[in-house]
């Protein structure tokens, strides 16, 4: 039996408060991984209790790693160093979570066990050649479907990796972090370009473990020549959890909120600097550094918002946040346009594809494009029942898109929202989103 679990969210509101939404998602999968190849202890604070995090927490106590919690966001990791992972005993199953997939890859590639990757449907869907080609290039032994999908079936080739010089097609921290965790076991240098800069918490986490990265531009090296010494880590609000807020204060006329300790390291604002050329009013309050990562608390007042085209290169620095950027250029007055963010097609959904439908069933001109979409803002938001395609992020970005329509609004098949952000109902709820959320068991 499975639980499906549906949001209606009445018409209008205005969202008033404070909040603090919980820990940065991508920062709580590094903790566990660095933690777990760390000398010592570790003590993790602020830990994402979602399910995707969870995932990777258990992949690691899979590989004989003790950790301890989380309870009310602090972990306790035992690490075992960085050659005393055990082979787990069954599959490493990983939810939904392409965050645990492509940087195990990497890691798992140069141990002296093999492993098999698994992952729910969204998952198993989604393109795993952009890590096992180059991981082949390193002599990796990873097996996947003809379609280039997981499973993944890893040979763990310990002391065979050897280093590249690789520079990425795309615009991705996975496929980055993925290489630099397979570079800590392999003969050489290993140096990865990005062709635009993507998040950075890998290069910054590593070095809080005290292992050596070189950053020289665009390319970051790694070599095996390090040891990671346990660390205490203060994750963060995930901006990406918090971009659901900035919208809706920013489009319900009469908002006003405060999110407290959010992470803004540049290579994850995007969400902001986007908003903010559309015309939102974002302050950025007590800024801070905790544990090498920049964080401050955000203000935020509705302003009218206007269509704009979004420079190319803000989109990998927003990446996870257009499915609510989109309901905030239905709200904008006259045209939003963006490209050069076909990435988005191979996300946990096709996000152009099932936002531009569920836009147009709330009766919004939004048209997709091969690499984006051109939305004409400024018209009237519907209501209407929309499918989120078991996509976390397009369920809570219609739930935002509730403030400023006219009618209720259905969202079906949202269960996963609990991979990124459980308390998003809650914590919605508190600041004025007229919310409800039913849950029906299914089979
Ligand atoms: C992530 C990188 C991004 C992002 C994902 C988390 C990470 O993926 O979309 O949610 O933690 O490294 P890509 O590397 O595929 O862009």
């Amino acid at each position: 039996m499975s639980k499906s679990i549906t949001f209606i969210v009445q018409p209008g509101g205005q969202l008033q408060g404070e909040a603090r939404v919980p820990g940065d998602k991508s920062m709580s999968h590094r903790s566990i991984m660095l933690g777990s190849l760390a000398e010592g202890v570790t003590h993790v604070k602020g830990f994402l209790e979602a399910e995707d995090a969870l995932a990777t927490l258990q992949a690691f106590r899979d590989m004989g790693v003790q950790i301890e919690g989380p309870v009310d966001g602090c972990v306790t990791i035992h690490g075992v160093g960085k050659h005393g992972l055990k082979a787990p005993q069954n599959e490493l199953y990983l939810g939904n979570s392409g965050t645990s997939m492509r940087l195990l890859s990497g890691l798992l590639a140069g141990q002296p066990f093999n492993a098999v990757l698994t992952g729910d449907k969204s998952l198993s869907g989604r393109p795993m050649k952009r890590v096992t080609e180059p991981l082949a290039a390193m002599g990796a032994a990873i097996k996947t479907t003809d379609k280039g999908t997981a499973p993944l079936e890893i040979t763990g080739r310990a002391g065979q990796l050897q280093a590249i010089d690789y520079t990425m097609p795309m615009a991705s921290a996975q496929v980055k972090s993925c290489l630099l965790l397979a570079g800590m076991y392999a003969q050489g240098e290993t140096s990865v370009t990005e062709p635009a800069p993507t998040r950075d918490h890998t290069e910054r986490m590593l070095s809080g473990f005290s292992y050596p990265v070189k950053q020289d531009g665009s390319k970051v090296s790694i070599t095996a020549e390090g040891k990671l010494t346990a660390t205490d880590i203060d994750v963060p609000s995930d901006i990406s959890s918090a971009a659901f807020f900035l919208v809706g204060a920013s489009i319900a006329s009469g908002s006003d909120i405060v999110l407290r300790h959010v992470g803004i390291n540049p290579t994850r604002t995007g969400v902001i600097s986007i908003l903010r050329l559309m015309g939102a009013s974002i302050e950025i309050l007590n800024e801070r550094i905790v544990g090498g990562e920049p964080v401050a608390d955000l203000h935020v007042v509705s302003k009218p918002l206007k269509g704009i085209d979004i420079p190319e290169e803000l989109v990998p620095l927003a990446i996870d946040e257009f499915p609510v950027l989109f309901v905030a250029a239905a709200c904008a007055e006259g045209q939003t346009r963006l490209s050069g963010a076909e990435e988005l097609r191979v996300k946990e959904s096709d996000r152009i594809q099932v936002m531009a439908d569920g836009l147009q069933i709330l009766g919004v001109d939004a048209q997709p494009t091969a690499d984006g979409m051109v939305i004409q803002g400024g018209g009237k938001i519907g209501g209407g029942v929309v499918v989120s395609h078991g996509d976390h992020r397009i369920a809570m970005a219609f739930a935002i898109a509730g403030l400023r329509a006219n009618a209720p609004i259905t969202i079906l098949d949202c269960a996963n929202v609990n991979t990124s952000f459980p308390e998003f109902k809650d914590l919605a709820k508190n600041l004025g989103l007229a919310l409800v959320c039913e849950e029906n068991s299914g089979s």
